[in-house]
Formats: C-alpha cells, sequence, structure tokens
C-alpha cells in the first residue's frame, strides 16, 4: 500500500525517508544551536508552498525581520511567498499558541483553516518547557499540540533545542515518544574537525534508512551526502575508526 508522502525537499533527507514524511505525521527535529534545524525548516515550507501547499511558520524566539534575514543568506525570499498567500509566519509565545489550540474561534486556529495550511514549524517545542515544572502538564501540552495538528493533517515538524555536550539530557515532556518520528542532527568530531551528521531515529508508518549522513549547511540549506563509513560512536560526538 502507498502512503500520501510530504517531502521535505532536501534530496539526501528525502531519500533517508523513502520518499518523505507520511502525510500529517508530527515529526521532531532534534540539534543543538547552529546545527541547520531552522534552515531545514524553511526549505520543508519553501518545497510546499511551491507546490501549493500552504505553510505556517510559528517562531517564539526570532522576530519576523530576523527570519526574512535569516531565510535570505540561504536564497528564501520569506516575505514574497507570504504575499503570494503560500507562506504565513506568526510571532507569539507557547501560552497563546496553546490556548488558540483550544479554542476553535481564536485568531490563529481561524487562519490556519482559512488558508488551508499543509505543513507547519513550530520554533521551537522546547519553549513549552517554560510552561510548567510539572512532567505531566508538560505530557499533556504536548499531547494538545501533537493531536490538534494530526487531526487537522498538517505535516509538522517540531524542532528541539539539545544542548551541545549533554545528548543524554531527559526528555522531560516524553516529546520523543508522543512524535511520530525523529530526525537528529549532530555536531561530529572527526579526526580534530567538527563534521555534521544527520540520523532519522524514528518515523511511524514507513521505513526509513537507519544509517548516519554527512550533511553541510550552504546556500540553500542543508545537502545531505553519504553516510559515515568506518567510524563508530558517532552519536556519541566523538567517533572513532573502526
Ligand atoms: N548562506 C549560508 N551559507 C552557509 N552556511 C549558512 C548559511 N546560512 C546559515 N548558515 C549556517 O547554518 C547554521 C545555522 O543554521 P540554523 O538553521 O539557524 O540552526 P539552528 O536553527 O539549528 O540553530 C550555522 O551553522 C550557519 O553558519
Ligand atoms: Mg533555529
Amino acid at each position: 500500500m502507498t502512503i500520501p508522502r510530504v517531502a521535505t525537499g532536501i534530496p539526501g533527507l528525502d531519500k533517508m525517508l523513502r520518499g518523505g514524511m507520511p502525510q500529517g505525521a508530527v515529526v521532531l527535529v532534534r540539534g543543538a544551536p547552529g546545527t541547520g534545524k531552522t534552515s531545514l525548516a524553511f526549505q520543508f515550507l519553501v518545497h510546499g508552498a511551491k507546490q501549493g501547499e500552504p505553510g505556517l511558520f510559528i517562531t517564539f524566539e526570532e522576530f519576523p525581520d530576523s527570519l526574512y534575514r535569516d531565510a535570505a543568506s540561504l536564497g528564501f525570499d520569506l516575505q514574497v511567498l507570504e504575499r503570494e498567500g503560500k507562506l504565513h509566519i506568526i510571532f507569539t509565545s507557547p501560552a497563546v499558541f496553546l490556548e488558540s489550540l483550544k479554542e476553535p474561534d481564536s485568531l490563529i486556529y481561524r487562519r490556519l483553516m482559512s488558508m488551508d495550511i499543509r505543513r507547519a514549524v513550530l520554533d521551537s517545542a522546547t519553549h513549552f518547557t517554560r510552561l510548567t515544572d510539572d512532567r505531566l502538564e508538560l505530557r499533556s501540552i504536548y499531547t494538545t499540540l501533537a493531536n490538534s495538528l494530526r487531526r487537522e493533517q498538517i505535516t509538522t515538524l517540531l524542532l528541539s533545542e539539545e544542548k551541545r555536550t549533554d545528548y543524554q539530557r531527559a526528555d522531560r515532556g516524553a516529546l520523543s515518544f508522543l512524535a511520530d518520528g525523529i530526525i537528529l542532527l549532530r555536531y561530529v568530531e572527526v579526526e580534530s574537525e567538527i563534521q555534521r551528521a544527520i540520523v532519522v531515529l524514528k518515523m511511524r508508518g514507513t521505513d526509513h534508512a537507519h544509517e548516519i549522513c554527512h550533511y553541510r549547511v550552504g546556500a540553500g540549506g542543508l545537502i545531505v551526502e553519504d553516510a559515515f563509513r568506518g567510524r563508530r560512536a558517532i552519536l556519541s560526538g566523538i567517533s572513532r575508526r573502526i
């Protein structure tokens, strides 16, 4: 049976995903600052916009002006896409966004519906951890979030900040369990040089590559290349020759 898939627009990653993410999936993109989460998200939204799938970018940290600038440095003109009605950028707070999902009459929700949003990005889901110290409440927040998006069949990337060193940090709200998929971006030390590694840790409803691949960030965003060969302990951050 073939399932409807949503391509990220990054050829190497789409190959790892056997064509793309299952439509309506809520996928966690985890990585330390600077690994390229936001860049990957731009690629995903711009690719959708070009194919007539309107996108929504919700940011809790960057003002639209600084987003426009970052996107422009990668070669993307987000303002043109907004004017054409193919992209919508909302700068808000986690609390307001969460309320809007529970309230179908809210401005954000109505906009989501009227624009027929097919793809969404949340930059970043990590901000929800500031809403509560209670583990169960956080889990309930993430459940509300994921279920609202799934119900509308909106394919969503939840960007998630990792620290550069502490990779074992507890997943307090169990977001890794709730998400349909996890894409991990990592800095890796190889022969005293920092390289970048990408891996699909999980993707419900589809087979996917299990290898860890090299990627670069340049004009146009992420470029996913070949797999790391002849090395071990890549995800530890410090790899060694086999
Ligand atoms: N035009 C560009 N050419 C090359 N690298 C770029 C360009 N624009 C951004 N980068 C690189 O992309 C990375 C930032 O990516 P970003 O998506 O903001 O990361 P994150 O959201 O994970 O913090 C930085 O390492 C930066 O050097
Ligand atoms: Mg970012």
